[in-house]
């Protein structure tokens, strides 16, 4: 009983890795850090996380790769300021790492 039990997790836990495999790809990891030295799989769900819970707000949830590097590069700073305009939620850290998300997701 014990068995099916481990049995059942695993297959569990296996399912859970592989669904967030497929909304971040190790392709896409690996262009972000091609771009970005140190840069990894953490800082980028960290990055997806903070850019879901904070940019969707105003407007609609606009997708990386429906914008040009440059644009993200040019919109997140002044976007950024928006989030923060009552009270300050998102640090230069938080910033970097939204940035560094739609950056390495964008269409090139
Ligand atoms: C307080 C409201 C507010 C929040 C929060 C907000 N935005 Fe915006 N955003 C706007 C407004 C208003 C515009 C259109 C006018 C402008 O460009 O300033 C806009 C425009 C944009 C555009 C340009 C879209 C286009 O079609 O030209 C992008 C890209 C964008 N926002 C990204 C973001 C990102 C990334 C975040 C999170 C860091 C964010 N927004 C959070 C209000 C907001």
């Amino acid at each position: 009983m014990k068995k099916i039990a481990v049995l059942v997790t695993t297959v569990a836990l296996a399912g859970c890795f592989a669904s967030k495999k497929a909304e971040i790809g190790q392709a896409d990891v690996e262009r972000g850090a091609a771009k970005f030295p140190g840069y990894n799989v953490a800082d980028m769900m960290e990055g997806k996380k903070l850019y879901e819970a904070n940019c969707g707000t105003c407007h609609a949830l606009k997708k990386p790769s429906a914008e040009s590097e440059a644009t993200w590069r040019a919109m997140v700073p002044p976007m950024v300021k928006k989030v923060n305009q009552n009270s300050k939620v998102l640090d230069a850290h938080a910033e970097e790492l939204i940035l560094k998300y739609v950056v390495t997701m964008s269409g090139r």
